[in-house]
């Protein structure tokens, strides 16, 4: 059968896959993607808006490569043959797996969509896909069971937007490896994106967001560099024919809905046009599962969700279940973290939009909505700070303490918090009829 022939090749990783760090990895994938492309499927503003209203998501990485633990690039950067790699498939029972105790946690952390990994490299399906080359997926798994569907259900039922992952490549394919030497196969691994994708957008009901990864070919290039390949105006107008209203991230070589920064790296630089999403994952280690329990703290994700709502994005934070699918009791307590912090502070972040302010990086950056602005405050550089905000201001609130002070300048508003008053990640302060700048 051509599937084991398929299988039984070895994959092929070229020399420079070892000396390139992951962060590097995705960098390198960062879309130049052409704005000519199909323009006619990007959203219009007022259905993009509950996405920029939302500005929290939660990710899901979970899959085969839990159970080994390390990591989900594990099939690749071990060189484990796909046919190794596959037994894996007869022990993924995972007995914990709730979909509903996933999508309670994700509201806890004040989350409005979540996203899970339909597909990864590795080529396992999540979910019962006809489509799936080999017959990969999780309802011929130990699982026998669609874990997407379960998941979607979930999700919709807590009240928040649902999103799926997919990577339209899969390493079990040597035709990713060498499109060029190896057409026809790397044809029939397209041939499974194409019918995955229409299964995923027709089966589930409504699909909020459609998350790709990995367009690229040969983990060479761009995503948008193999937008040929992939014929990605032709694959999203298939997308836009099931779900319409599906926001679409660039990772599929089109442009998308969105922009993607990937990665825990500190935000920095002045508000951003084009809507775009933070994305990193809370166990540092990577975005599947690893048992090292190196775990970012709820207030490095705030500050991360703060730089990303000031600059005009989103964040969609990480976190991988184990083999179980239960996730680890210490990123749950960083999202419960998170959710504290949203309950106080939320209405410095839903629903607004970026300024009135440009952002100085580490120290301030500002969101507004209705007459309101708020400064989300980072360091104090002196014991006040005073930013050039002219309006007819009638009232300034600390939401993250008990004290604040303030009074008009001729150049702005200079606000004063003691160090009592102050956050212990960042300092929000609303400033009410503020919404002039100088
Ligand atoms: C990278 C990795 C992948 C991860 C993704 C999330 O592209 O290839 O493992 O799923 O980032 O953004």
């Amino acid at each position: 059968m051509a599937v084991t022939a398929a299988l039984a090749l070895s994959i092929a990783s070229p020399a420079w896959a070892q000396v390139l760090t992951d962060e590097q990895r995705s960098a390198a994938k960062t879309a130049n993607a052409d704005p000519a492309l199909a323009p006619d499927l990007l959203l219009s503003a007022k259905d993009m808006a509950w996405w920029r209203d939302a500005k929290l998501g939660i990710f899901v990485h979970w899959g085969l490569y839990a159970i080994p633990g390390k990591g989900e690039w594990h099939m690749f950067n071990d060189k484990v043959p796909a046919a190794e790699y596959a037994k894996l498939s007869q022990q993924f029972n995972p007995r914990h797996y709730d979909a509903r105790a996933w999508a309670r946690l994700a509201h806890e952390a004040g989350a409005r969509y979540m996203v899970m990994t339909a597909r990864h490299h590795d080529g396992f399906s999540l979910f019962r896909s006809p489509s799936s080359y080999g017959g990969y997926d999780s309802v011929r798994s130990a699982a026998q069971r669609d874990l997407v569907a379960d998941f979607v259900t979930a999700v919709r039922g807590e009240g928040l937007r649902v999103g799926l992952y997919y990577s339209p490549m899969d390493w079990r394919f040597p035709g990713y490896f060498q499109p060029k030497e190896l057409p026809d196969n790397a044809q029939l691994m397209k041939r499974q994106t194409y019918g995955q994708i229409e299964e995923l957008m027709r089966n589930y009901g409504r699909i909020d967001i459609l998350w790709w990864d990995g367009g690229w070919l040969a983990h060479k290039g761009t995503d948008a560099d193999a937008a040929g390949f992939w014929e990605s105006d032709k694959l999203n107008r298939m997308v836009r024919r099931y779900q319409p209203k599906a926001v679409i991230n660039p990772r599929s070589g089109w442009q998308g809905d969105f922009d993607v920064a990937e990665g825990g790296s500190p935000i920095t630089g002045p508000i951003r046009a084009r809507p775009w999403e933070k994305t990193f994952s809370i166990n540092r280690s990577a975005w599947g599962f690893t048992p090292d329990k190196n775990t970012l703290g709820a207030d490095e994700v705030i500050v991360l969700l703060v730089n990303a709502v000031v600059r005009n994005g989103n964040v969609l934070a990480n976190v991988s279940p184990d083999p179980d699918g239960r996730i680890p009791a210490d990123q749950a307590k960083t999202l419960h973290g998170v959710g504290e912090w949203l309950k106080r502070h939320g209405r410095a972040i839903y629903g607004t939009r970026p300024g009135p302010l440009q952002p100085v990086d580490n120290v301030h950056g500002s969101t507004q909505s209705g007459d309101s602005v708020f400064l989300h405050i980072l360091s104090w550089p002196d014991e006040a700070l005073t930013v050039p905000i002219t309006g007819p201001v009638h009232d300034v609130v600390n939401l993250s303490g008990a004290e604040v002070t303030w009074r008009k300048e001729p150049n702005g508003i200079r606000i004063m918090v003691p160090p009592a008053s102050r956050g212990a990640a960042v300092t929000i302060v609303e400033v009410k009829g503020g919404n002039a700048v100088r």
